[in-house]
């Protein structure tokens, strides 16, 4: 089960060196924005960079809109200033870090010990949450584990960028296959994603669309990635932000048949009985199940 306390349908990605973004990306309507001082950042930028994000954190009304910083992987040398930086000067504004290139459980844990001292330290009255990315061979292999390592962990997000490198596959840059493949080609490590998410009952968020000028094509991977359980996708433009809103959402008819389900079932729970109908099908506990999911979704996103 999902117990997810905050909505992620989309988490847009901003580079922290580019602070004349965060405005924008701030009034983008994403669920979450992340300032990226990973993979969107030069070496000579980490640095300044860092001071970006701060300033960024403290300064702008994020409005509801959650707000993330991506610090770098812990193999390299900037990971463990990105995190007493960032959280030194803007914990207060600061509501997740998010954890590239995770491998193993203890990449987890060591992050989460040097976030309760910092939260110690600084006095915070705010508890910082993580999210991973898996996106090494090592990572998804060890993901059940990793998923648990932590009581921070708010979700697991698919890299698949990274993921396709790590694997050697070889695909385009929208990491796409390159000859032709039957079905998704990502569909294993999608699956095993989904279902450690579950396990954890965390969020589990799909993999950035780099062409952000097909947004049909982006709709698409964002629907069949939903109709798998994930809970969000992440959005490289501010255009992707709404398609993603959309499609993770459950619509008007979902939420209505659901609710109409949870409230059939508990009237024949009452009358002694574990099956009904609603609209001629049959309903049991595995609908009750399903429909609670919905109506725990439309709740949270207050539909
Ligand atoms: C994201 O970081 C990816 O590598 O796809
Ligand atoms: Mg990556």
């Amino acid at each position: 089960m999902d117990t997810a306390i905050r909505p992620r349908r989309s988490e847009l990605a901003t580079p922290a060196s580019n602070d004349w973004m965060f405005e924008k990306a701030a009034g983008a309507g994403a669920d979450l924005v992340f300032l990226d001082l990973e993979d969107a950042v030069t070496e000579a930028e980490k640095a300044p960079s860092r001071a970006k994000a701060v300033a960024g954190l403290r300064d702008i009304d994020w409005g509801q809109t959650t707000r993330a910083v991506r610090i770098n992987g812990i193999d390299t040398r900037w990971a463990y200033r990105d995190i007493i930086d960032v959280v030194s000067g803007a914990g207060a504004a600061l509501d997740t870090l998010i954890v590239p290139k995770v491998r193993a459980a203890r990449d987890v844990w060591w992050v989460d010990v040097l976030l309760s001292q910092l939260e110690t330290d600084l006095g915070l009255a705010n508890r910082i949450a993580l999210e991973v990315l898996i996106e090494e061979a090592e990572g998804l292999v060890n993901v059940a584990e990793i998923v648990r390592a932590s009581d921070r962990l708010e979700a697991v997000i698919f890299g698949a960028g990274d993921f396709s490198a790590s694997q050697g596959a070889r695909v385009d840059t929208n990491f796409e296959p390159t000859a032709e493949y039957p079905g998704d080609l990502w569909h294993y490590a999608r699956s095993r994603i989904v279902v450690a998410a579950r396990m954890a009952g965390i969020d589990a968020i799909d993999a950035p669309f780099p062409n952000f000028r097909d947004p049909d094509a982006y709709r698409t991977a964002s629907e069949r990635a939903s109709v798998l359980g994930y809970n969000g996708k992440w959005a490289i433009h501010p255009s992707q932000v709404p398609i993603a809103n959309e499609v993770f959402a459950p619509t008007a008819d979902e939420i209505r048949h659901a609710r109409a389900v949870v409230a059939a079932y508990r009237d024949a729970e009452r009358a002694g009985r574990g099956a009904t109908s609603v609209d001629g099908m049959l309903v049991d506990a595995a609908h009750l199940r399903l429909s609670d999911n919905i109506a725990r979704k439309a709740d949270l996103l207050g539909l």
